[in-house]
């Protein structure tokens, strides 16, 4: 019988730590990382690694067939910030790699999908504070747009085909093991590492510009938890909102500056600070919460701590 694991988009961000989890959850042997380089060492030394470009269908079928993969994490995606520079790019990547994926459950060679979205689905003209799940979604970036046509795209192949795919909208997650590439909640990661190396950041963001987060350790648990929701909790089919916290710059600062009296930041906006402009400032996520139990754990002053830690441990773990 089919019983394994593969993910997609391995060495990035989230899918490096979702790898690392499933593979103590589920054992080694039965999670293939893949991605479309080996471009992160420890993850790909870890176990099974495969280079996969997850635009390419054939690729995808002949791993899912050599391993007896029958779940996937789809986590390869271009990033906002990035996504406006190579606009053709992220659209080509984001959406060729879902309608693939989908395309194989919906032929039976897979049995059950993860694909992430994102708050870039809202644009100008939702209501910012408290995000409802179901409201006005006009996204003004080609990240955002790629994120809201693969929610109708997992929602159409539910409803016709019955594949059983499941999906959050991330919000910006921190963390400290593997650096994010091209987002515009970036800014909660890099304040950290400056923090520790320079004693001040220069923020791209203004001071007041609020956005919904959430630390990795939740992000990774809320992936965790949805997949393994009965298919009958699972109602929305095409993305759930998920909350934890929402700050500001000008209060991720203050916390800092508890543990690092010393640290300064300095504004100076970007093409970011748009992009920023179009997302909500806080997300209700009740029908997460109702349908399969979400809850998170960690706070601002959680995570600030925690991740001077880590960074500073794992500073001191490479200096040696
Ligand atoms: N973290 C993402 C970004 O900033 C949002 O999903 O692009």
């Amino acid at each position: 019988m089919k019983s394994k694991t593969l993910i997609i988009g391995a060495c990035g961000q989230i899918g490096s730590e979702l790898t690392h989890k499933l593979r103590a959850k589920l054992g080694v042997n039965n999670v293939i990382a893949s991605d479309i380089k080996a471009r992160n060492l420890d993850l790909v030394t870890s176990g099974p690694f495969e280079i996969i470009d997850a635009k390419n269908k054939k690729q995808l079928k002949n791993c899912i067939e050599k391993h007896d993969i029958d779940t996937v994490y789809l986590m390869a995606a271009l990033l906002s910030a990035t996504g406006e520079k190579f606009p053709q790019k992220a659209w080509n990547l984001n959406t060729t790699s879902l309608l693939n994926i989908l395309n194989l459950a919906k032929e039976k060679y897979i049995k059950k999908v993860f694909w992430p979205s994102s708050i870039a689905v809202f644009g100008p003209s939702t209501p910012k504070k408290n995000t409802p799940q179901q409201t006005v979604m006009e996204p003004t970036t080609v990240y955002g747009i790629t994120k809201q046509v693969g929610e109708r795209w997992c929602a159409y192949y539910h409803k016709n085909y019955g594949v059983d795919v499941r999906s959050i909208r991330y919000p910006g997650i921190i963390s400290w093991k593997t650096l994010p590439g091209g987002g515009t909640t970036d800014y909660a990661i890099d304040i950290f590492h400056k923090a520790l190396k320079d004693g001040h950041y220069e923020c791209f963001l203004t001071e007041d510009t609020a956005l919904p987060m959430m630390y990795m350790e939740d992000a990774v648990k809320a992936t965790l938890d949805i997949m393994k929701a009965k298919n009958s909790d699972i109602k929305i089919r095409s993305s759930y909102n998920l909350s934890a916290i929402s700050f500001t710059p000008k209060q991720l600062a203050s916390e800092i500056i508890k543990n690092i009296p010393s640290f300064t930041i300095a504004y100076k906006p970007d093409f970011r600070q748009q992009i920023a402009n179009s997302w909500p400032n806080s997300i209700d996520d009740t029908a997460a919460r109702q349908d399969w139990n979400w809850k998170h754990s960690y706070d601002i002053s959680m995570i600030s701590q925690n991740m001077l830690q880590q960074l500073e441990k794992s500073e001191r773990l490479n200096v040696l």
